[in-house]
């Protein structure tokens, strides 16, 4: 297989079919945990583990922190599908393969996503340890013709060219910011834009700068493919960034970004999140 040639229906099928031979239970909601937020799999109830490798046509993760395995079972009592790490394209994968877990959610019934990543904010309101809902995003990868859904596309999928506007949903972010009030945490949750880069380095002043200009209010380094693979199968989508470190845009300054303050703050919200994904995912199961 080379680096243009997707998977075929056929290929992720066998992965559903694989999957869900194995599962007595069939989720309609899929999580995707960001970078030190892997313990939202492990406060599942009932889980069946798949390490990534011993899945058909899975890619293996290899970062730190991602765990690389797929963990169904139950929060709340519904029935969920979690990945407990992701695929990210500095790890040299093509973005089709660092999204194709989306499209074998979907070969499984899943009908809503839920999208987590630990992100750079770039809003000056924004503060270690807030969380943004993600209202848009700007898919930087794509300006430069890079896309998950680059090749021939197969309508039974999505269409060939799918909208981008409306990729969030707005009822969904609207109930994270209820959730997020009755949990007393109102005051760190913010709604923006996200935007991806490829990685692996994190961004030099004068990028920041450019990025915040364009009007993202946090940066990272995952989920945009993920979302624009699951909205072109139609899937609904919340995604929403921990603030794991504040973007440095002054010269001055003589902080480092590195990935262990960005585990540290996954860490250190870690419980807050579980709850705060548990009550999404009972309002999406009783709407
Ligand atoms: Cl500052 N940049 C990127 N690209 N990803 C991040 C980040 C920054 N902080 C956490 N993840």
């Amino acid at each position: 297989m080379n680096n243009d040639e997707s998977y075929t229906y056929e290929n992720l099928s066998e992965t559903a079919e694989f999957l869900l031979t194995r599962v007595p239970f069939k989720p309609s909601i899929g999580i995707i945990c960001g970078s030190g937020m892997g313990c939202l799999a492990d406060a599942l109830e009932n889980k069946k583990e798949f390490p990534y490798e011993i899945i058909p046509h899975f890619p293996v993760s290899t970062v730190p922190g991602h765990m690389g395995k797929l963990v169904f079972g139950y929060l709340s009592g519904i029935p969920v599908v979690c990945m407990q790490g992701r695929f990210h394209y500095y790890e040299g994968y093509p973005l089709w393969k660092c999204a194709m877990p989306v499209r074998v959610m979907k070969l499984i019934g899943v009908s809503h996503l839920i999208a987590s990543n630990a992100a750079g904010g770039l809003n000056d309101k924004f503060k270690i340890g807030d969380i943004m809902l993600v209202k848009d995003h700007i898919n930087m990868l794509g300006f430069a013709g890079n896309n998950p859904l680059k090749g021939p596309n197969d309508e039974r999928f999505g269409p060939r060219f799918p909208p981008m506007n409306k990729a969030y949903n707005r009822e969904l972010i609207d109930q994270g910011k209820k959730v997020a009030r009755e949990l007393g945490m109102g005051g760190m949750v913010h709604e923006g834009t996200y935007t991806c880069l490829g990685g692996p380095n994190f961004e030099t002043v004068a990028e920041l700068r450019m990025l915040k200009m364009l009007g993202a209010d946090a940066v990272g380094m995952s989920t945009v493919h993920e979302v624009i693979t699951a909205r072109h199968c139609d899937m609904t989508v919340l995604a929403f960034s921990l603030i794991t470190n504040i973007c440095i845009t002054d010269y001055e300054c003589h902080d480092k970004p590195n990935h262990e303050e960005v585990m540290d703050v996954g860490k250190m919200r870690q419980d807050t999140l579980k709850l705060f994904v548990k009550k999404l995912v009972e309002y999406i199961a009783q709407h």
